[in-house]
């Protein structure tokens, strides 16, 4: 349960694997971050979170998540300088906390990268859905939108009268087919998609500001109506909430491999990527909330609503926005969809998971089976699950990885202190422990009901490791030596 990987066979397993080129650049790096932040979170929650539990105060919501993310963002670049390989928390987790923790963590980073690929497509679907409708094709409600909606406050499903949410399946269904065959996302396509979502963002805020209404931003805290709801308690749940918007920095540390020069860069790609989606979610929370009255804020597409607010003056900025946004949304689930299968590839190579995750196609040369797998699973969630179930799930499971990467951080410095830090955290072990404190204070701002999923899974997880996973764990089956596997 104990066993770790040394850092020196960590850092021989990614000489011999794969071969991956170095070739990111700080730059390429930073844009890959904001590739993957980017998403369903700015595009559809912010709405969700004002409508529901903040308000205007959206704003300290998206500070308070990025107090957050910047002290996990910080001990991740520590990491990634330190082992700058692919894999992520999973194989940090390997490295320093030992197997158990490490198997716990890529049981939760599934939450992370599945869920979440699903949450963005059915934030997809909402723009698509309404993009069509402004060319007069209608896509019945029926079959573009989950069979329930989910009320976080109280836990309770009610039936909407949709059957199935069918854009969102489609998308999922086209990426997947995409990944199997072998479209990685290259450097310069990302490059591309980033500039056209931050572009149409900006414009957004540029042309918005001159239409927010100073009555709509009061009260800029409503108060409170029920746990969670408005008032200061609302902040924090929104922040949980919101967090979601952040996901996506952390996947910057699994181009580790493929980075010029990781020691320097990890740490400018993660924090530089982290720092400037920082300053665009909170303009956009205040322009937002600014140009349409909060309680209107609770659909798909948020943003396109602020702008139909915004009247017959900014009529023209509608299809930029919804076309940045299809386009913006289809990347995150693109960088999710193709990080989930390569975190199975990683614990079925390490034996945690049995061999045929790691099979990889003969021609296509991709892990076609996870990436199937993994589509399969996520057109499932995305077809039926509420949005803001599904993005709870992603921000808890997500919280969850982040305490146990600065834990990693507080645990290596202590028991190896003599490994070379090219990245430090600064004032450790203060941001380690308050990063750890203020993940876990956001996690207890979301309901009850998605703890029960999160500990659901969690065991379902512990069983598959005693009942599988340890057994035949590599490291495991080396230490032991050949005879103690009879
Ligand atoms: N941060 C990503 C998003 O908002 C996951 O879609």
């Amino acid at each position: 349960m104990f066993y770790k990987k040394s850092l020196d066979q960590l850092l021989n397993e990614s000489k011999n694997e794969g071969g991956l080129k170095r070739t990111l650049t700080a730059n390429n790096l930073i844009s890959l971050g904001i590739g993957a932040i980017i998403g369903a979170g700015i595009f559809t929650l912010t709405g969700t979170a004002a409508a529901l539990h903040t308000g205007p105060a959206v704003v300290l919501s998206f500070i308070l998540a990025a107090v957050a993310c910047a002290f996990a963002g910080l001990c991740y670049s520590e990491f990634a300088s330190m082992i700058p390989i692919a894999g992520s928390a999973y194989t940090y987790a390997y490295a320093t906390l030992g197997e158990f923790v490490a198997w716990i963590i890529g049981w939760d980073l599934i939450i992370e990268y599945l869920f979440a690929s699903s949450t963005v497509a059915v934030s997809w679907s909402g723009y698509v859905v309404s993009f069509l409708k402004d060319f007069g094709i209608q896509i019945p409600a029926s079959i573009a939108q989950a069979p329930y909606d989910y009320d976080s406050a109280t836990g309770a499903f009610t039936p909407t009268g949709a059957i199935i949410n069918f854009p969102a399946i489609f998308i999922i269904g086209i990426i997947t087919t995409l990944l199997v065959i072998g479209i990685s996302e290259s450097a310069k396509f990302n490059n591309v998609i980033v500039v056209l979502k931050v572009a149409v963002i900006l414009l957004f805020i540029a042309f918005g500001v001159s239409h927010i209404n100073t009555a709509n931003l009061t009260p800029f805290i409503p108060e409170a109506k029920g746990p969670g709801e408005f008032g200061f308690d609302g902040i924090v749940r929104g922040a949980g909430i919101i967090f979601f918007a952040y996901i996506g920095f952390d996947a910057v540390s699994t181009a580790a491999q493929e980075a010029l020069n990781p020691q320097k860069d990890m740490p400018r790609g993660i924090l530089g990527s982290l720092a400037i989606c920082t300053v665009i979610y909170i303009l956009v929370g205040i322009v937002m909330t600014g140009m349409v009255h909060y309680p209107e804020l609770n659909v798909p597409d948020p943003i396109a609503v602020a702008v139909n607010a915004g009247g017959s003056d900014l009529f023209w900025l509608r299809f930029p926005i919804k076309i940045g946004a299809i386009a913006g949304l289809s990347s995150v689930i693109l960088v999710m969809l193709l990080g989930q299968p390569r975190i199975f590839y990683s614990m079925s190579h390490d034996g945690l998971l049995p061999n045929f995750f790691s099979i990889i196609h003969p021609k296509f040369k991709t892990p076609y089976i996870t990436t199937i797998i993994t589509g399969i699973l996520a057109m499932i969630l995305a077809g039926f699950g509420p949005i803001n179930l599904l993005g709870e799930l992603v921000s808890i499971g997500t919280l969850l990885a982040f305490v146990i990467v600065c834990g990693g951080i507080l645990v290596l410095r202590y028991t190896n202190p003599e490994l070379p830090r090219p990245f430090k955290t600064p004032f450790f072990p203060v941001v380690p422990i308050l990063g750890i404190l203020v993940c876990l204070y956001l996690m207890a701002g979301l309901p009850w009901h998605t703890w029960e999923r999160l500990i659901i899974w969690l065991v379902i997880g512990i069983i598959v490791y005693f009942g599988y996973s340890r057994r035949h764990s590599k490291v495991g089956k080396s230490l032991r030596g050949p005879l103690a596997e009879h």
